[in-house]
């Protein structure tokens, strides 16, 4: 019934319309046809009768047509689009205002043209919306606001004859601000002529001498320019920006009259490679981390550069900031955010929770308010009780910077007084469930499968272990673990040519990419560090028990070669080592999964993908719409940890083992180990044995350890995400030829194997790109890497490190047996406990790490995750809306299964008394710590 009076009032509204231009003698069949399209559209679409009524207050037209000809009026100008509303994720998925414009227009018809109308709705900044979205927050001050305003464009996607561009100007004015949605919207009509043909581009000029973030255009409610960009001031830069609309054009099918719009956009967001970088710009270039250290402040500072023949290094954003007087090869340091292109900062149009805010915040806030109370920096916790006051009664601290507060409502509990401030930490997972887990070994073991370091494991494959590193500077290379203590071990279950043939050996080898930095670390005071291999044996039941521990200190000036294997013991000295050896190990693991796993291999290795997506791959092209919802925040999450995290002395260095090596350890970890071809999840576990191929297999591999949490929820992502990828690049990729003759895709493929990898452009492993099979596997692997990978080992930080025993991210004092003299050796006899607690770390970087790792594990509010969302350009394609909706719907029944997982008796490394449930990998979560939620990108 209601859409029968719907179509009646729109039908009376039309011919009233008719009526007066019949009146006029100016009957035209075209433009009936045209308008009768119209309203089939947007019947069609379920708008209201509000939202399909005329405008009532007439619109300003500031500009003119520029129109040539008069002839047949063509409805192309109308083509149908499907909505641009963005669709609402069910469960507590975030969702999206993006999209919901409300202002809907009927053509109203002139003797040569006709009249469209044009939405734009601009984002405020979160300046402006603390101040109360008052007017001026938008840009300068309500009188700029009523004068000035944006100058808008459109450009045909066809030719004139001569072969020039056909355009059309208007002049935006302001219109209002929608609290819902908290945006502003602008309006201007536009005098199109009838033969202008389809609406490709919009070209905008900001009047406001700031830049403006622009959510999105939409004309007629029909044809829409999904922008989520800012647009530079004309003061800044006088070119105007250029929007084309939503849907996609590999760069052969390029409309003839958007072809040098295409290219003039992509050379600016190029640039020249010179001078500095402004806030305003939008210029993604490449650098190699030349940025760490900070001689103008201390020559100890001093860091060499990464990147080059020397110390291989993926590339980082550029900036252009001046060189240090001090050292010539390092960029000066300045103490505010580094530059990013401005569409990659959100610090000004996200809320105040988003990660990077948070971040930042605890940085300048909660960070030195711990600096300021620690006198004694090396102290460490003198008793295991009072660890757990960290959760019981907190820290109290100056109260911080204003703001510090209320963005960090999970750790900052409470004001004691107006002096004092309380930190108090949550009780993290892994102790509440079971108070004694960290001190044993199962958990210990399971904890490589089903933990936030679930890819250092390796099957063993080759015996005797054997390390590559040179012999004449480190000493023998084949290790202390022989094959007697290995049978020792595991006398009773078969031989050591048994367990190698049946792969039931698995190790942590972090002996050759730690044995180089040990005699450096151990000059550093308060500092210590092993080479270290640990063995372990995979039980009947799928469990995985500890062999042996072999830690390692190589010879140097001073004094000889060290190494000594430690076992499970039943006796209380060798129980004690042991435990001891396990701490030391937990420190190398945590080491490498922070800034190997985490830094290097997730937030690194991905800058590169979004510089060269966003300058090969024009805005237009279907594969940058596909990736760009997984770069989003990337780049500055990347540019603050280069400022506070991974900096000369900072949270990295200071509070993890190999202080100012840690990122020359991540430099050989990428020289040596990183592969791209290898980062894709079935890749990656093959390439450690922990899988082999099998066509029959549901994923097409069978793994090694049956009950390998990570791998089994893993690859059910990777699968879903393979799938969406198939469908969509076999869509806009029919013919395999289509990928080799595409210049874009080529560049884009050859820039980041050459100049962002460009110190891995030599290896011959990288994926060649012909086909849609290889487009497939690259795409998947990105997407892969930015999401799962990063998730897998991002959001449970604080569940297994919040609580330091468990993870200790530094080993600070060498075992009691290394060269003891009877002094130590009587210390660690009378009371083993207080040598464990002197080798943790010390109190303040306990501290400092655990609040690092609740912000670093939280889920913002406006968190965007996998298969959430839908882009409006994927929206606007029926196929890949289906195939999207595919996607949706194979990671919605993730959920269950992996909760079934979770409950399964017979899974006993993910499900058990007292353990922690595997959920890293379920895809959606509430915010906060949750230790759960796959988002689609980077963002923390
Ligand atoms: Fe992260």
């Amino acid at each position: 019934m209601t859409t029968t009076i719907t179509t009646l009032k729109i039908t009376a509204m039309f011919l009233f319309q008719l009526s007066n231009h019949k009146k006029q003698g100016k009957e035209c069949s075209e433009e009936i046809e045209a308008k009768k399209i119209m309203l089939t559209s947007q019947f069609s679409q379920s708008h209201s009768l509000l939202n399909l009524l005329p405008i009532q207050k007439p619109f300003i037209s500031g500009g003119s047509a520029n129109h040539s000809s008069s002839s047949a009026y063509s409805p192309t100008i109308f083509r149908q689009h499907t909505s641009t509303k963005k669709s609402i994720p069910t469960g507590d998925r975030s969702t999206s205002a993006a999209g919901n414009i409300k202002a809907i227009s009927i053509p109203f018809i002139t003797k040569d043209t006709v009249v469209v109308k044009g939405v734009i709705t601009v984002q405020p900044t979160i300046s402006s919306a603390l101040a109360g979205v008052s007017l001026g927050g938008i840009g300068d001050g309500i009188s700029d606001l009523l004068g000035r305003s944006f100058s808008l464009e459109l450009v045909s996607n066809d030719l004139d004859p001569n072969g020039k561009q056909k355009t059309v100007q208007a002049y935006a004015r302001y219109e209002a601000l929608d609290f819902d949605i908290s945006v502003y919207t602008y309006k201007c009509d536009f005098d199109v002529p009838k033969d202008f043909g389809e609406i490709g581009a919009v070209l905008v000029q900001n009047e406001y001498s700031k830049k403006m973030f622009f959510k999105n255009i939409v004309l007629n409610n029909d044809v829409t320019f999904t922008c989520e960009s800012w647009v530079h001031s004309k003061d800044d830069n006088p070119d105007k920006r250029i929007f084309f609309t939503d849907k996609s054009y590999l760069p052969s099918e390029t409309p003839a009259a958007l072809k040098s719009l295409r290219t003039k956009d992509m050379e600016s967001l190029r640039g020249n490679g010179e001078g500095e970088r402004q806030s305003f710009e939008r210029i993604y270039d490449y650098d190699v981390y030349n940025d760490l250290g900070a001689p103008d402040d201390d020559l100890t500072l001093q860091r060499p550069v990464l990147g080059g023949e020397e110390r291989p290094y993926p590339r980082r954003c550029r900036t252009g900031r001046k060189m240090s007087s001090k050292d010539p090869l390092t960029e000066t340091r300045t103490t505010l955010p580094f530059y990013i292109p401005a569409d990659e900062d959100f610090s000004e149009i996200k809320g105040v929770n988003f990660g990077a805010r948070t971040l930042y915040s605890l940085l300048h806030g909660v960070v030195p308010s711990l600096d300021s109370i620690v006198t004694d920096k090396d102290k460490g916790f003198p008793l295991f009780t009072s660890i757990d006051l960290l959760y019981n009664q907190g820290v109290n601290v100056p109260p911080p910077e204003n703001g510090i507060l209320t963005v960090l409502p999970t750790l900052i509990k409470k004001a004691a007084d107006t002096t004092n401030t309380v930190i108090q930490f949550e009780t993290p997972e892994i102790i509440d469930r079971d108070t004694f887990a960290w001190f044993r070994d199962e958990e210990f073991c399971r904890q490589t499968l089903a933990g936030i370091s679930p890819c250092s494991i390796q099957l063993v494959t080759e015996w005797p272990l054997t390390s590559k590193l040179d012999p004449e500077i480190y000493g023998p290379a084949e290790s202390a673990i022989t094959k007697e203590i290995v049978e020792e071990e595991i006398k009773g279950f078969m031989t050591l040519e048994e367990a190698l043939a049946q792969k039931k050996l698995f190790l942590l080898d972090h002996h050759d990419l730690l044995l180089p930095y040990v005699n450096k670390t151990r000059k550093i005071e308060g500092q210590t560090l092993y080479g270290s291999r640990t063995l372990m044996f995979l039980n009947p039941n799928g469990t995985l028990r500890p062999l042996a521990i072999e830690l390692t200190r190589p010879p140097s000036d001073e004094k000889p070669l060290w190494k000594h294997v430690y076992t499970p013991a039943w006796d209380a000295t060798g129980a004690w080592l042991w435990k001891l050896a396990k701490a030391h190990v937990l420190a190398h693991d945590s080491g490498y999964h922070q800034y190997v796993g985490h830094w290097l291999k997730t937030h690194c290795v991905t800058e590169p993908y979004i510089i060269a997506t966003n300058r090969q791959l024009s805005q237009m092209h279907p594969i940058r719409r596909l990736l760009l919802p997984h770069f989003r925040y990337t780049m500055q999450i990347n540019a603050l940890a280069r400022l506070t995290l991974v900096n000369a002395m900072g949270i990295i260095e200071s509070t993890f083992s190999s202080e100012k090596y840690c990122m020359q350890i991540s430099s050989d970890a990428y020289d040596k180990q990183w592969r791209f071809d290898h980062e894709a999840l079935p890749a990656d576990l093959i390439s450690r044995g922990l899988a082999v191929e099998d066509p029959t297999a549901p994923h097409g591999v069978k793994l090694t350890i049956e009950d390998y949490p990570f791998a089994n929820d893993g690859l059910l992502i990777f699968d879903a995400i393979k799938q969406w990828a198939t469908s969509y690049v076999n869509h806009y990729y029919p013919q395999a030829n289509l990928v080799e003759s595409d210049e874009e895709l080529q560049a884009w493929w050859t820039e980041i194997r050459t100049v962002g990898h460009g110190d891995k452009k030599d290896e011959p492993w990288w994926p060649q790109l012909k086909t849609q099979d290889d487009l497939i596997g690259i795409v998947s692997t990105i997407i892969w890497v930015s999401s799962g990978q990063h998730s897998a080992i991002n959001f449970g930080q604080y569940d297994f490190g919040g609580y330091f025993p468990n993870k200790p991210t530094i080993a600070r004092t060498k075992m009691p047996n290394e060269d003891p003299t009877d002094e130590e050796w009587q210390s660690f006899i009378k009371r083993p406990e207080d040598v464990l607690l002197k080798c943790f770390p010390s109190q303040i970087q306990a501290t400092k790490v655990m609040a690092i790792f609740d912000v670093l594990s939280s889920h913002s509010p406006d968190e965007e995750y996998i298969g959430g969302n839908i882009e409006a350009a994927w929206e606007a394609e029926p196929a890949i809306k289906a195939a999207f909706d595919e996607f949706r719907g194979r990671l919605n029944e993730l959920e269950a299964i992996i909760d079934s997982r979770n409950t399964d008796p017979n899974l006993r490394n993910r499900c058990g008394a007292g353990v922690v449930p595997y959920q890293l990998l379920k895809p959606y979560s509430e915010n906060g710590v949750t230790g759960r939620g796959v988002p689609n990108s980077i963002s923390i």
